[in-house]
Parts: C-alpha cells; sequence; structure tokens
C-alpha cells in the first residue's frame, strides 16, 4: 500500500518520544459491501471486501494507568482511565467515545488496566458507509488487547469492537463491518454468514475493478432511520413467529415491503457469489441491480443522488452499481472492466457534479488483508 511508510513515520512524529523498541503499529480496514446489505442484524448473508482504504494507529506503553490517544485527522486527545471506569457518552471529543467503550469491553474481558500513548489516523471518509467507524473501533481494540498483553483475534476481536461503538454511539448495529475488518483476505470478497458468523473467502475474479463513489452526502447512523429499519424487521420476524428473518420464506413476505427486501436479499448473495465463482459478469452486474432496486423501493433507504449515481454509472459503462452499507447517503459501488475505472470514475463524477452541484468522490479499492498488527520489519524501516 503506497504511502504506509509515511503514515507510520507522521505516527510516531505524533507519539511523546520515548524508547523506540516499544513502538508497535496496528491497521484495521474499511469495507466495501458488494451485495447484502440489512441482512447482518436479521442473521442474514452479507458478501463484504476489506479494503486498502485504513485505520492505523501506533502505540507505546506508558508507566501509568491512562489511555491517551490522539487522533491526527478527527482533532484532539483522550485521557481515559484503563480500568474502564470512565464513563463512554461522557467522553469529549465524541470520537473518544469509541476508545473508552474499547477500554471498558476489554476490561471486562481481562485486560489489565495498563496505560499506553497512542496516535491513530484514517484514509477512510468518514460517515460515507465505508465503515471507517468499524475499522477505528477495531484499530483501537486489537491494539489495546495487544499491547496489555492480551491480543484478541478472530470473532472475539469483531464483537468486542462492535460492543465498544455500540456502547459509544448506542446505534444497534449489526457485525457486517467488523467481521469485514477482521477477516479481510486479500484479493477475495467475503461471504459472511451472520447467524454463524462463519466467512468465507471467495476470490474477485481478473478482469474486474470494483469502483466505488461517494456521493458527497455524509450520513450518520445516529440520525439515520437506520434503528426503525432494524425495529420493522424484528416486528415482521415477531408477527412471522420467527426469531429473525434469516428463515423467512419469499411467500410468507410477498406483502411486507421492509421483509421482501432482507430475504430477497440473501438470496441474492448467494447468486452472487455463484456468479463471482463462475465469471458471470452479466448475472454480478443484474445482481447488484436488483439489490440497489430493493433497497430503494422496499427498504427505501436510497437517496436521489445515490440513485443517481448508479444511473450514471451503468450509463458510463459498468456491469451494475448499488449503494453500499446503510444507505441514506455515502457511497454506491459498481464493478467496471478492469483498467477502466478512471475513465469511468471521472465521466460519472463530471456529470454528476453538473447535475447535483456536489462534486463527488470516485476511486477504485482492492481488497486487503484484514486488521493486524504491522510487523517489526516496516516500522524498524521508517
Ligand atoms: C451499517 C451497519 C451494518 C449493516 C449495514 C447495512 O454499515 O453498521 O451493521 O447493518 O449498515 O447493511
Amino acid at each position: 500500500m503506497a504511502g504506509v511508510d509515511a503514515r507510520i513515520r507522521s505516527l510516531f512524529a505524533a507519539l511523546p518520544s520515548g524508547d523506540p523498541r516499544g513502538l508497535q503499529v496496528f491497521r484495521a480496514p474499511g469495507r466495501v459491501n458488494l451485495i447484502g446489505d440489512h441482512t447482518d442484524y436479521q442473521d442474514g448473508l452479507c458478501l463484504p471486501m476489506a479494503i486498502d482504504r485504513d485505520v492505523m494507529v501506533a502505540s507505546r506503553v506508558r508507566d501509568d494507568e491512562r489511555v491517551v490517544v490522539r487522533s491526527l485527522d478527527l482533532g484532539g486527545r483522550v485521557d481515559i482511565a484503563a480500568d474502564g471506569s470512565d464513563d463512554p457518552p461522557a467522553i469529549v471529543p465524541a470520537w473518544g467515545r469509541t476508545v473508552a467503550g474499547a477500554v471498558r469491553v476489554l476490561v471486562r474481558r481481562g485486560r489489565p488496566p495498563v496505560g499506553i500513548d497512542a496516535v491513530v489516523a484514517s484514509t477512510i471518509p468518514i460517515g460515507s458507509g465505508l465503515s471507517s467507524s468499524a475499522a477505528f473501533e477495531v484499530a483501537i481494540s486489537i491494539m489495546l488487547a495487544a499491547t496489555a498483553g492480551r491480543p484478541v483475534g478472530g470473532r472475539d476481536l469483531a464483537l468486542a469492537a462492535r460492543e465498544a461503538g455500540q456502547i459509544a454511539t448506542g446505534v444497534p448495529c449489526g457485525v457486517l463491518d467488523q467481521m469485514a475488518s477482521v477477516f479481510g483476505r486479500a484479493g477475495h470478497a467475503l461471504l459472511l454468514d451472520c447467524r454463524s458468523l462463519d466467512t468465507e473467502p471467495v476470490r474477485v475474479p481478473a478482469g474486474l475493478d470494483v469502483l466505488v463513489v461517494n456521493s458527497g452526502l455524509p450520513r450518520t447512523l445516529e440520525t439515520s432511520a437506520y434503528a426503525q429499519r432494524r425495529a420493522a424487521c424484528e416486528a415482521s420476524a415477531g408477527r412471522l413467529g420467527l426469531a429473525t428473518l434469516r428463515d423467512a420464506t419469499p411467500e410468507q413476505v410477498v406483502g411486507d415491503p421492509r421483509a421482501r427486501h432482507v430475504v430477497s436479499e440473501n438470496a441474492r448473495v448467494l447468486s452472487f457469489v455463484d456468479a463471482l465463482r463462475a465469471g458471470d459478469v452479466g448475472a454480478l452486474g443484474s445482481l447488484l441491480l436488483a439489490s440497489h432496486a430493493s433497497l430503494r423501493d422496499d427498504f427505501e433507504v436510497s437517496t436521489p443522488e445515490l440513485d443517481l449515481l448508479v444511473e450514471l454509472l451503468v450509463g458510463g459503462g459498468a456491469h451494475g452499481a448499488r449503494l453500499t452499507g446503510a444507505g441514506f447517503g455515502g457511497c454506491v459501488v459498481a464493478l467496471v472492466p478492469s483498467g477502466s475505472a478512471g475513465v469511468i470514475g471521472e465521466r460519472v463524477s463530471a456529470e454528476y457534479a453538473s447535475r447535483t452541484g456536489i462534486t463527488p468522490d470516485a476511486f477504485p479499492v482492492i481488497a486487503t488483508d484484514g486488521a493486524a498488527p504491522i510487523g517489526r520489519a516496516s516500522i524498524d524501516h521508517t
């Protein structure tokens, strides 16, 4: 990944001076969800991909029991008791609530009150549907656990990070974002079963690039109808006598658009995986468009700007496109022929800007590995 050394150097430069041998660096990626949205909190299926936009955090143990974290891009600094006694919602600035949430969650899981100095920086656009928050939660959690000699990984890391985020924001998110950030695999999307929490990497075939276009309309889950949509799904499942909509049949949800979206989206995820394995580009494009239509019409989480971007992308040569993540603004994702992301992105951006007055941000993404410490060799080399 370009610029990693420079990023690590700027993190180190912002840390209080001390023994360079004690320095550690961790990375947690954002994600783009190729298909399978608003299914995770109904025990459903998703197909995210961890991307080459990430949160990096550098840290060093300190000799008191304070967790002191600075953010290079969000600004400010938090100074939190390492024993988890600080109340997360009371922390200022607001990003520090996630740090306090993670401290509290990990203390409950046995983390000793080891103090640290840390500096964090992100390349994930905030509030765009690319899981900037989840990557932050995962990066802080993996760092806090490892620096106290209690490393966590895999599902435990994803679940701890999600709990930290929920404590910090009160948003009842599913587990899609954190699982993608933890389990990502270079060159692969990840078939995620949110009931079993099983993951299966699925290779992204040669000849396809993944293009993301940020609509420039930020959204926050706190102010969106996310919790209302989730509650509607729970009510539908309850009416059917089911714990979640995972087991609902298409016949059972014919007259219920919200539930119909969840049931049809789960089926699309499986078809999409088949199409990826078969390299069936036509089917992939149709499934992306069907997913977008379902999110727009049945689940009602799209916006005119997201609809316009999907239309422009398809008109501009993409195989297919859809909103990605929660919706209500944020990004769309498109599959495009390899090598065409730059041209398509520029063309779509110009047309979108002229029609809406908003300058979007179009960029290709590649599938990367999930959250991990950055090796000593890279650190010493910077
Ligand atoms: C947000 C949430 C996820 C998931 C998606 C929609 O990203 O954090 O848990 O529900 O929306 O698929």
